[in-house]
């Protein structure tokens, strides 16, 4: 989500006679665009913003904005923390960075601009393929979070759930396509609920959405995230039986094994639940690829708790999991429950699965050795051993070698002959297997 609110201030400036400057030293303006899901992020947001304040002491004229959500939380608290930034802007204003910019040239005086409102509507936006590998992309489906898992700050940074236009978000794979995209994710931090949000009549629901836009002549791979297990409709996984170019990877955030912990954290499901939600997505896909999102230590989690979490992920056997140590978010609710678990717990409870998570990657990418997939191009291995890499529908990395010389987005289809650390190793395959 951050990566596209970068791309789009980014593409904004640029469309106002601004440049990309690769140095730091020179430049004439700096943005920030930050994160606050956990305390680490805020920190280092913060530490990095301290250290420009050195650039702006030697070039008074250096423009200096904060985004994202650290920005949209602290507002006037981080214009007195850091008198040295010149705009303070949240996620919904950063359409209006070129204005906020201008104002300031003018007027030379501190903006803070982090409004949040129920009625803001995601402006029509074609985006520019000046940066970046040129065969995929991101596009925003929705913004903001009404879920409100009691450890998560999101809907009180980002706001309230706003869908975008089905027909500006059609309008903009479309452009993306014809411009030379094969591979589009669409994101959302709660993908299930697009739509909700929007008058009954011009409603669309999000399996149907991606239904029409897997149909935009051209698209190769179509990927999205993220979703909330609660709302994982049977409609959603049939688009996985009937869509070709829907790629075989679910990241399917589970947080916790244990029902007490998902209670207290108001993720509304059991693990019961969850499970069935495996199957039906194993159902209709028996291919499918699982990633997952965990919270070690959150308060009150038990030894008991702990090890649900342990017994979930041998169940499912993820492909690969984001794993975090519970970190309090004020105003998340959670602020407010009594932080049991030491900082060693979480630490040696976070050490634990993600050692069993190593073990079980590999395990997975071992049950890939022999098969042969279909891999869309990434460019030259960053190992520099001459290798090509690109990535399988499930989306995990594979290198090669060929003779032949391929661009970012071309599609190989190699055999995998070994599992690595985080990626696979494969070898050309001379018979073309389609659809793997
Ligand atoms: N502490 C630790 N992890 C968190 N996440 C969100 N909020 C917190 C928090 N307060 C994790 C969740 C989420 C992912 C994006 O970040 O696992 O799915
Ligand atoms: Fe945060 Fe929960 Fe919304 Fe995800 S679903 S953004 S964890 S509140």
């Amino acid at each position: 989500m951050n990566t596209r609110d970068s791309e789009i201030m980014l593409q904004l400036l640029e469309q106002n006679g601004y440049l990309l400057s690769n140095d730091l030293a020179s430049a004439e303006a700096v943005i920030v665009n930050t994160c606050s899901i956990r305390g680490k992020a805020e920190q280092k947001a913060y530490s990095f913003i301290g250290s420009l304040r050195r650039l702006k002491e030697d070039n008074p004229d250096l423009i200096i904005a904060v985004a994202g959500c650290v920005a949209q939380q602290e507002g006037q608290k981080m214009k007195v923390r850091m008198p040295h930034v010149d705009i303070i802007l949240g996620p919904q204003s950063i359409y209006q960075l070129p204005d906020l910019f201008q104002q300031v040239a003018n007027e030379r005086k501190g903006i803070i601009s982090t409004t949040q409102s129920k009625d803001f509507t995601i402006p029509s936006f074609l985006p520019s393929l000046k940066h970046g590998l040129p065969h995929k992309r991101f596009v925003t489906i929705m913004q903001g979070c009404n879920n409100y898992c009691t450890y998560c700050i999101v809907p009180y940074t980002r706001g309230q759930e706003v869908s975008r236009r089905r027909s500006d978000i059609l309008a903009e794979v479309r452009h993306l396509v014809a411009s030379g995209v094969r591979e589009i994710t669409l994101l959302g931090q709660n993908v299930n609920s697009y739509g909700n949000d929007q008058p009954q009549e011009e409603r669309t629901s999000f399996p149907e959405l991606l239904r029409q836009v897997a149909a935009v002549p051209g698209l190769v791979r179509l990927r999205f995230t993220t979703s909330n297990p609660k709302d994982l409709s049977p409609a959603l996984m049939a688009c996985f039986q009937d869509l070709d170019n829907l790629c075989h990877h679910f990241h399917l955030p589970v947080q916790s094994g244990s029902n007490a912990v998902l209670r207290a954290m108001n993720r509304r499901y059991t693990v019961e639940e969850y499970m069935a939600q495996v199957a039906g997505l194993r159902q209709a896909c028996p291919d499918i690829s699982l990633t997952t999102d965990i919270i070690v230590g959150f308060p009150g989690e038990t030894a008991a708790d702990f090890q649900a979490t342990m017994d979930l992920m041998e169940k499912v056997r993820y492909d690969s999991a984001f794993s975090f140590k519970y970190s309090s978010r004020p105003p998340a609710k959670s602020c407010d429950f009594e932080d049991t678990v030491s900082d060693e717990e979480k630490v040696e409870r976070l050490a634990i699965f993600q050692n069993r998570q190593r073990e079980i990657t590999g395990e997975r990418y071992q049950e890939f050795v022999g098969r042969t997939l279909e891999v869309m191009i990434e460019g030259m291995s960053k190992m520099g051993n001459g290798q090509w890499s690109g990535r399988s529908s499930h989306n995990l990395i594979v290198n090669f070698h060929s003779p032949a010389s391929y661009s970012p987005g071309d599609l190989e289809h190699v055999t995998i002959t070994e599992g690595c650390l985080n990626s696979l190793r494969a070898e050309l395959n001379k018979e073309k297997v389609k659809n793997d």
